[in-house]
């Protein structure tokens, strides 16, 4: 990618990956069909929708449109299938929920840092589930399900796919479910939304407490997916980096609130419709400290992106990343296009510097990725980003998208 192209136009955003793939992993919890509309063109996606064919369902997909019929489930999910994609575990609470067991390959682990499944396992548990892991396999088996109080914090506080997989579990079991301490993510929301449509009984999704009233049965249902609350943050942080205008079509302002804060505090104008978002920006930002909160705090997969950001600039800026501590991948790659960063402990500590430099990178997660495409937008001459499979699990055609706003980005394929 050459940078130094200013960005100005429209640009749509997708459906949400993080609400597309619970809600498809849902689909399994009946055997009618369910239709499910905007749902991004994603590897990640492709990755559950192998999971639900391996599973047993009946899937097709056209344009963005996902019909699933799971008139009969097998409940294995094994490691070839799973080790793609962590999220894959969100298929337990379901097969549970449905079936009364499941065997899924336990998720190894993850560039971002530890990841363990110990509050999902802990919920199923409450539920009367009898959990055993046996050569890399999660079982989990339940005769009966039956309601229970679960708290869902842990040491980083609440969980999300914790969450969704213990309410995909407890709208099937009898009795009265009620999640403490619940994750409050919009994704949730939109997972339980789509629950309820299903005949589920899911109140309270959104706050600190879910009370989900298990019924006996559950029918098929058509749902929209949310917009990619991330993918608009990355795309608000491009505009700002490039010192332009960029529209944002298809996104929901209300769930992008301390993205755009922290982008005012770094000195950029919002303008905000309905259903879009329209950043100004212009040129260098102010440093500025931010902190990565669960919902409704600033979200830890914007970190990445506001370290690019906050790399060329005035002053000392610091992010602090309160969820996933180690995750600052990112930081080592920037510093070889010229960023003045130093990590203690779970902070990056940013000095400003006048001007990034082009150079070869690599990516090592999706969001890190990210980070350094925009850097590439704003760094003097050539940025090469290595293992861009990495940024198609998470944002669908970003580079056709960037380059309809005037950036200049080629997509090399790599022998070997
Ligand atoms: C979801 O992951 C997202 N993934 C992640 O996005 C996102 O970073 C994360 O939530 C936090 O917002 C999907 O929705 C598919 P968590 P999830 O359980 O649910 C600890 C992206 O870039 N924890 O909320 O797996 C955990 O280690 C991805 O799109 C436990 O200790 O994250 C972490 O420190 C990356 N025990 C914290 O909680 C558990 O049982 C939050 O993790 C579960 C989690």
């Amino acid at each position: 990618m050459h940078g130094g192209h200013k960005l100005s136009g429209t640009v749509n955003i997708s459906g949400s990956k993080n609400s597309a793939l619970p809600i498809l992993a849902a689909t399994l919890l009946t055997k009618d069909e369910c239709v499910i509309h905007h749902v991004p063109d994603l590897s990640d996606v492709h990755f559950m929708l192998q999971i639900l064919d391996h599973l047993g369902a009946q899937v097709e997909r056209a344009s963005g449109t996902v019909t699933v019929k799971a008139e009969k489930v097998t409940t294995e999910a094994p490691y070839d299938v799973v080790r793609k994609m962590r999220a894959s575990v969100c298929v337990l609470g379901p097969l549970l929920g449905r079936e009364r067991e499941a065997t899924v390959s336990l998720p190894g682990g993850c560039v971002i840092g530890d990841r363990p499944i110990d509050l999902h396992l802990k919920g199923f548990e409450a539920l009367g589930a009898a959990i055993r892991v046996v050569g890399g396999d999660v079982k989990v088996l339940a005769p009966q399900l039956r309601g229970a109080v679960i708290p869902m914090t842990g040491k980083f506080g609440s969980t999300v796919l914790g969450t969704d997989n213990v309410m995909m579990a407890a709208v099937l079991a009898d009795g009265t479910t009620v999640i403490d301490g619940a994750a409050e993510e919009p994704e949730v929301v939109d997972l339980a939304n789509f629950l309820n449509k299903m005949g589920a009984k899911v109140e309270g999704a959104g706050s600190r407490r879910i009370i989900i009233e298990g019924v006996k049965e559950l029918h098929g249902a058509e749902h929209e997916v949310i917009p990619d609350r991330i993918e608009a943050g990355t795309f608000m942080v491009a505009a700002a980096i490039s010192g332009a205008e960029v529209k944002l079509r298809r996104a929901n302002p209300a769930h992008l609130a301390t993205v755009s804060q922290a982008l005012e505090r770094a000195g950029y104008r919002i303008q905000v419709t309905v259903n879009s978002l329209t950043v100004l920006g212009n040129g260098e930002p102010h440093s500025i400290e931010l902190t990565t909160e669960t919902y409704p705090g600033f979200p830890t997969d914007m970190q990445a992106q506001m370290c690019a950001l906050l790399s060329r600039g005035q002053g000392i800026s610091t992010v602090t990343e309160n969820i996933f501590p180690q995750r600052f991948m990112h930081v080592s790659e920037l510093k070889r296009m010229g960023a003045n960063i130093s990590l203690e402990n779970n902070t990056a500590i940013i000095n400003g510097v006048t001007a990034l430099s082009g150079a070869p990178v690599m990516a090592s997660d999706l969001r890190a990725s990210a980070a350094l495409v925009l850097a590439g937008l704003q760094a003097d001459g050539v940025t090469e980003v290595n293992r861009v499979y990495h940024i198609d699990r998470g944002y669908e055609m970003i580079d056709e998208k960037l380059n309809a706003l005037g950036a200049q980005i080629e997509r090399v394929k790599v022998k070997g």
